[in-house]
């Protein structure tokens, strides 16, 4: 069997520049080359530990599912699929919370650092358990490698523990992952010069209209560098027009004019991808794909799940 690329997405907001360069760039690079399958899905239940409502879940999924399609997503060759559609996933999960040291998820990051705040009453079981549920979407997968922001690598090695646990105990069942650190693109740098995240509210959608894209990029705080001074090129204006343009601005440049040119560089990549994503937003199309994914993702679970229930005699 030819190894299995597998990452998810969790859908917790509308998906921004920081996204597309960090993310979905590199995935769809490393899909692209790769001759074995890929998995790719939406992670909804992982967001439900702090998305609790109903109209935005709907909504973040459905709109995290076209920006990726709309950015180059091949559904022919990816299995793309929602979690919550493979129901497959939570027996696993069910299965491998034996096989769990409690301790494993005391020292997982996310927890560690509620509980270092002093809110561990206060933490969810889905949060406490995140690692397991995300192992269990890995293993049920056989994937063998898993693309993640750096962030997201305990969380693998985690799986990967878990899937040897299991294997010692029942077998050599489990296929045991490792993750694929993306390459940091550099942090993305948000409107105020922070990094770019949803939670300092400075994000750049990705998909916005043309007109409120370069509302956005007006809004970009800068200095009081003089035109024709040179300026600091780790401005995020220089670093994101790097990426769009793929080549260096003149540092000498006026901040307004900087500004234009950037929302040319932008532009040029996003439109056609933005229309794409526009079509898909309206039609049923990405139902229909998500759906003929689950069936496909579907085939492989209920393989995996078999072989792990006989392997525990149930
Ligand atoms: N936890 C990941 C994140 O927050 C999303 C995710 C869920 C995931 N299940 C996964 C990633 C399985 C890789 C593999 O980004």
């Amino acid at each position: 069997m030819k190894d299995v690329i597998l990452t998810g997405i969790k859908p917790t907001g509308t998906i921004h520049l920081g996204n597309y360069l960090g993310a979905i760039v590199p995935t769809l690079e490393l899909v692209k080359n790769h001759d074995g399958q890929s998995f790719i899905f939406i992670a909804d239940y992982h967001a439900l530990t702090t998305l609790r409502d109903k109209k935005l879940m709907a909504q973040y999924s459905r709109e995290v599912a076209c920006a990726w399609l709309a950015c180059g997503l091949d559904p022919k060759k990816v299995v793309f699929y929602r979690q919550s559609d493979v129901p497959e996933i939570f027996e696993l999960f069910t299965i491998i919370n034996n096989v769990t040291p409690k301790g494993l998820m005391d020292r997982a990051h996310a927890f560690k650092a509620a509980k270092e705040d002093g809110k561990e009453e206060k933490v969810n079981m889905g949060l406490y358990n995140y690692p397991i549920l995300m192992s269990a979407d890995i293993l049920i997968a056989n994937a063998k490698y898993v693309p993640v922001g750096a962030d997201q690598k305990q969380h693998v090695e985690i799986a990967a523990d878990i899937g040897k646990a299991f294997n010692a105990l029942f077998g050599n069942i489990l296929s045991i992952p490792e993750p694929i650190i993306k390459k940091e693109v550099g942090v993305i740098m948000g409107l105020d010069g922070r990094k770019m995240s949803k939670s300092y509210g400075n994000i750049i959608p990705l998909f916005c209209p043309e007109n409120e894209l370069l509302k956005c990029i007006k809004r970009i705080t800068t200095d009081s560098t003089a035109p024709n001074e040179p300026k600091d090129r780790n401005h995020m204006i220089f670093q994101l027009y790097k990426q769009f343009a793929g080549s260096d601005l003149d540092n000498k440049i006026g901040w307004g004019d900087a500004k234009q040119k950037l929302f040319g560089a932008i532009n040029a990549v996003i439109s056609p991808m933005r229309e794409k994503y526009n079509t898909l937003m309206q039609s049923g199309e990405v139902e229909k794909i998500l759906s003929d994914g689950s069936v496909r993702a579907r085939t492989v679970a209920r393989e995996t799940l078999s072989r792990v229930k006989a392997a525990v005699g149930v």
